[in-house]
């Protein structure tokens, strides 16, 4: 028998935080999600979560706290394997920075590349915030100031250790023109080599002495090894590299797969790759990049206190509900914006309507109909070989999208059966034919087809949904495990007529949406009203006057932050020749931006795209024709129709503050 093929997957580890959100959820069912799936497909599956303890943050929290960080930690953890096991995401081993194997295997790869001399000893200077123990660089500073409490800095120096990343810059560039795969999405990829490594990258300051928490340097133990170091490395410290026993590290590396959010995609592609390459190891086949949850357009953080309790949802819907929802709602590389009302919709609509429906017709057919014995069907007809080609075709579709991490277009293959299986109904009619012999006979065979669909269903939909699949088996009556496996979905037919159904509840009960959304919505926000779309965003909330000849102080232009954004996308707003809807990016790491601007007569949308504009970003979002737009764009104007975009010199970084 050939060696089973090894698929090795890992989430970021989590910072602890008190509640992790619906949008660290997201990262870790995708993970497990894939992970099923490639168990169903045969692999010899290792899947990898964990937290990342150490820094400063921490140490800060516990003294508030007036416990250890180690106790600090030790109380989240906890909470986070709860969440985990909540929402079914199922992993082989859980690393912790503070587990004495990470701790000691990262002492030893920072003594490793300190001997081979690709980390030296040097001065680290930036400038520090006295109050919260921070050091920032230049970029950081918000006008000068510390960007966490505002208070001003000082320009201090200490000694710290270097890794030599710029050694590596071009081995770097190289390796990722020659695998096209590492970096996933494109988008991303050509994001960190444009801006990142093509400008040249510094030397990375590896050490601090100022951070006590955190793995000491076993050689030089004032210094503590920087988190990203501490932390990139525990994909490789779970396995037991550096130790006797790393049989699985022999075993699963390189990994197959990296899943990131977005905003740290930097540390996996350049850092990590650098760090392994130095310690002469493969680097990981793929790094995916995934978009953000956002609620309100502003990406969910627990700081800026827009979060949604994951444990709430599951507690209320379910779990299989809450994971359908995350990997249905938005395609996998892009942001999405998380809505109760979408959620409800979506349970109502696909779950309860299309699927649940289904099944619970289907399985009352067949007892009304044949005293709950799924009939021998007879020769297929027409009707009967377009639904079974789909069904056969299905399962291949899937695992393409699987394994091209579509996991919305996956789902929207599955649904589409799901749909055809309604229409097969509507269209045979099944409480038409039962009232004739021939008819009853011609039933037997809508009935088998319907219910071994269903069969091909839940089969696709168990890694994504790990409960449901089991709950329609039981209805089916499929008590055969081999008919679960998506091997058993190569033919059409697997379904022993003579099976024994048993109708249960609804696997997905409907909600009563409006009483739902006032019962779990906090404060019923108030949309804020629309406006003129003559008027601009601005305009429409308009700031008073000062008194006398209307200056400003430089504190009140302060509470305007203006950045400079790229237009990556623009089109007209339907419905309005003076509108254009302009999607912006502000760099990586934030969310993607929409703004509608009154600019239609002066500019084709093609003339924006890709041009860098000046953004008023911390306007209140308004809704103009339907659609949300976060900010203004500035425009200079010398008459009502004629208006010019305000710019920035060029090789201005996308996302920087204009002041
Ligand atoms: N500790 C680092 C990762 C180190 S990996 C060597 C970290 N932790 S985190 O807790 O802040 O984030 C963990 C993951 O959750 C990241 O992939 C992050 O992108 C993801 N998300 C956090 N908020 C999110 C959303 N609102 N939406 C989607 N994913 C989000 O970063």
């Amino acid at each position: 028998m050939p060696d089973q093929k090894t698929f090795y997957i890992t989430t970021p580890i989590y910072y602890p935080s008190d509640n992790l959100h619906i949008g660290h959820a997201y990262c870790s069912v995708a993970a497990d999600t894939m992970a099923r799936f490639k168990k169903q497909e045969g692999y010899d599956v290792y899947f990898v979560t964990g937290t990342d303890e150490h820094g400063q943050k921490i140490e800060r929290k516990a003294k508030a706290k007036g416990v250890t960080p180690q106790e600090y930690v030790d109380e989240i953890v906890a909470g986070i394997k709860r969440l985990w096991q909540l929402m079914d995401v199922e992993y082989d081993d859980f690393i912790r920075t503070t587990d004495e194997r990470h701790v000691k295997a990262v002492q030893k790869i920072f003594r490793q590349l300190y001997e081979k001399g690709d980390i030296y000893k040097g001065d680290y200077e930036g400038w520090y915030c006295t109050p919260c123990e921070s050091f920032f660089t230049e970029l950081q500073l918000v006008n000068g100031c510390c960007p966490d409490c505002g208070r001003p800095v000082e320009k201090t120096r200490e000694e710290a250790y270097f890794f030599k990343l710029s050694k590596y810059q071009q081995w770097l560039i190289d390796y990722i023109e020659t695998h096209p795969d590492f970096i996933q999405p494109v988008s991303r990829k050509n994001e960190m080599v444009n801006n990142f490594l093509k400008p040249g990258l510094t030397d990375l300051c590896v050490s601090r002495t100022s951070i006590k928490w955190g793995i000491p340097v076993d050689f030089d133990p004032n210094h503590t090894v920087y988190v990203w170091v501490d932390a990139l490395s525990n994909y490789i410290t779970v396995l037991g590299y550096g130790t006797e026993h790393d049989e699985l590290f022999r075993k699963y590396w390189p990994a197959d797969l990296h899943l990131v959010g977005k905003e740290i995609i930097r540390f996996h592609t350049i850092i990590w790759p650098i760090l392994l390459h130095a310690l002469g190891l493969p680097l990981p086949k793929q790094v995916f990049g995934h978009g953000w949850l956002v609620l309100d357009g502003v990406k969910m953080s627990k700081s800026l206190g827009n979060v949604v309790d994951p444990v709430v949802l599951c507690n209320r819907y379910g779990s299989d509900a809450i994971r359908y929802f995350l990997m249905r709602e938005m395609p996998f590389g892009s942001d999405g914006q998380f809505s109760y009302e979408a959620l409800l919709k979506r349970i109502n609509a696909d779950l309860a309507n299309d699927l649940g429906n289904l099944l619970s017709r289907t399985v009352a057919m067949v007892e009304k109909y044949f005293s709950g014995i799924v009939p021998v069907p007879g020769a297929w007809q027409e009707g009967d070989r377009a639904l079974i080609a789909l069904a056969e075709a299905t399962p291949a579709k899937v695992c393409r999208q699987m394994s091209e991490l579509q996991y919305s277009a996956a789902l929207s293959d599955i649904w589409m059966l799901v749909g055809e299986c309604n229409r097969y109904i509507d269209i045979t009619a099944p409480w038409v034919l039962e009232k004739t012999d021939e008819g009853r006979e011609r039933l037997q065979t809508v009935l088998y087809v319907l219910c071994e669909c269903i069969r091909f269903v839940a089969v696709l939909l168990q890694p994504t949904m790990p409960r449901t699949p089991g709950r329609i088996y039981t209805q089916l009556g499929l008590t055969d495990a081999n008919l679960h496996t998506l091997a058993s979905l190569e033919h059409f037919g697997g379904l022993p007529a003579g099976t024994k159904v048993c109708k249960g509840e609804a696997i997905f009960p409907r909600i009563d949406i409006p009483k739902e959304l006032a019962d779990i919505l906090p404060t019923p926000k108030a949309e804020p009203a629309p406006i003129a779309e003559t008027k601009s965003a601005a305009a429409a909330q308009e700031a008073k006057p000062e008194a006398g000849d209307g200056s400003i102080t430089i504190d009140d232009f302060a509470k305007i932050k203006l950045r400079v954004a790229r237009v990556i996308a623009c089109e007209k707003l339907e419905g309005s020749d003076k509108l254009l809807k302009l999607r912006l990016s502000l760099g990586s790491g934030e969310p993607e931006r929409t703004v509608v601007s009154g600019v239609a007569k002066a500019y084709a949308p093609e003339a924006l795209v890709g041009r860098q504009v000046v953004l008023v970003a911390n306007l209140k979002p308004a809704k103009l024709r339907g659609v949300l737009s976060e900010g203004m764009v500035l425009f200079a104007s010398e008459a009502a129709d004629t208006l010019k975009f305000v710019t920035v010199d060029e090789g201005t970084q996308d996302g920087a503050t204009v002041r």
